[in-house]
């Protein structure tokens, strides 16, 4: 090509050719793009007689885009525990050492007490996700599969989240909504994990209750094609911007933290949903339709009721 590796490379600002002889030690370049990420490590060796002349150099290009970003995601992982953990752990020591000191009105002491118990509640139940996200994550959870008729068991879900509207005031949730079911006529038996499809659905109900004004209408959707049973939950919330669509899947991802934190969020439910609905071969997506959010769940499903074997009979 009849130029200098330092053109090729665009390294001249940074490095020149007798620094390249002298030292040798690899270097990561940098040519993503808007559009696209790449990062390349160029290792160099000299090419040289048995004299020690040297007459060349050799560059050799490896592509570590997807190295590099597994190494920041697992930082920016750790860097996220430690933060998720110290807020509570502060605020729980700071109401610990009020307490010590000897509160004189009985109302603020339960308060205070109350709170230390809320956060170490909080707590826990972000290291139980943890925990289940990295037993997942290392393929030692094993499902517990059986042929269930989802239109009865999505019912019994949704009927339990009715329930409590009807609970008394102190489990009453401080909103109240509408469930609204548009399921299909016909019975759909899918395979299934029957506690751990209750745990994904628990949770886009309890974001679309969470993240919904008070007096929503949700809405519940079954429908089945191409070997597909697709369910779908629709709130009439706040909705979540377009850029981060996809994002809301990611561990620790909030879209407002402050105010899902207030909300007593980790950002770890819908991590654990598509973990969960992967296993099941199936697929998550969300979407904004109109007003509010949708989340849909896919998962295989196959028609017995129209196989050959029946009509023998
Ligand atoms: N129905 C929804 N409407 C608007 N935003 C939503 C909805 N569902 C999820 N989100 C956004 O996606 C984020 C991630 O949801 P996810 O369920 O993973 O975490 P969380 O609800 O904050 O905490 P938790 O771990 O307790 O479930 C939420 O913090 C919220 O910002
Ligand atoms: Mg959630």
């Amino acid at each position: 090509m009849n130029k200098s590796i330092l053109d090729i490379l665009d390294i001249r600002k940074k490095t020149t050719i007798r620094d390249l002889i002298e030292d040798q030690s690899d270097m990561l370049l940098d040519f993503s793009t808007p559009e696209r990420e790449q990062i390349w490590n160029a290792s160099f060796s000299l090419i040289q007689k048995e004299t020690g002349f040297i007459y060349g150099i050799v560059c050799v290009l490896h592509d570590v885009t997807e190295q590099q970003r597994i190494d920041r995601e697992r930082r920016e992982f750790v860097s996220n525990v430690s933060h998720e953990l110290r807020t509570p752990l502060t605020s729980v020591r700071s109401y610990i050492e009020a307490l010590s000191e000897g509160i004189d009105d009985a109302q603020t002491e339960a308060h205070f007490f109350n709170v230390a118990q809320k956060e170490t509640d909080r707590m826990i139940r972000m290291i139980n996700d943890l925990l289940n996200l990295s037993r997942m994550d290392s393929g030692r959870v094993k499902l517990n599969l059986e042929l269930v008729n989802l239109n009865e068991l999505f019912n019994y879900i949704l009927n339990r989240f009715d329930m409590i509207l009807d609970g008394n005031d102190e489990q009453k949730p401080q909103k109240n909504y509408t469930i609204k079911r548009e399921f299909t006529a016909k019975d759909l038996w899918v395979e299934l994990d029957t506690d751990r499809f209750i745990q994904v659905i628990d949770n886009i109900m309890n974001n679309a209750i969470k993240y919904s004004p008070d007096g929503g209408v949700i809405t519940c959707r079954m429908l089945e094609s191409n070997n597909q049973v697709i369910l779908s939950i629709s709130d009439q919330g706040l909705g979540i911007p377009r850029k981060d669509l996809n994002h809301v899947f990611d561990r620790f991802f909030r879209v407002d933290k402050a105010r899902s934190r207030a909300q007593g969020g980790t950002g770890l439910g819908l991590a654990i949903s598509k973990e969960v609905i992967e296993m099941h071969q199936g697929k998550i997506a969300d979407s904004i339709e109109g007003k509010g959010s949708t989340f849909y769940i896919s998962l295989p499903y196959q028609d017995y009721s129209q196989g050959d074997e029946w009509d023998e009979f």
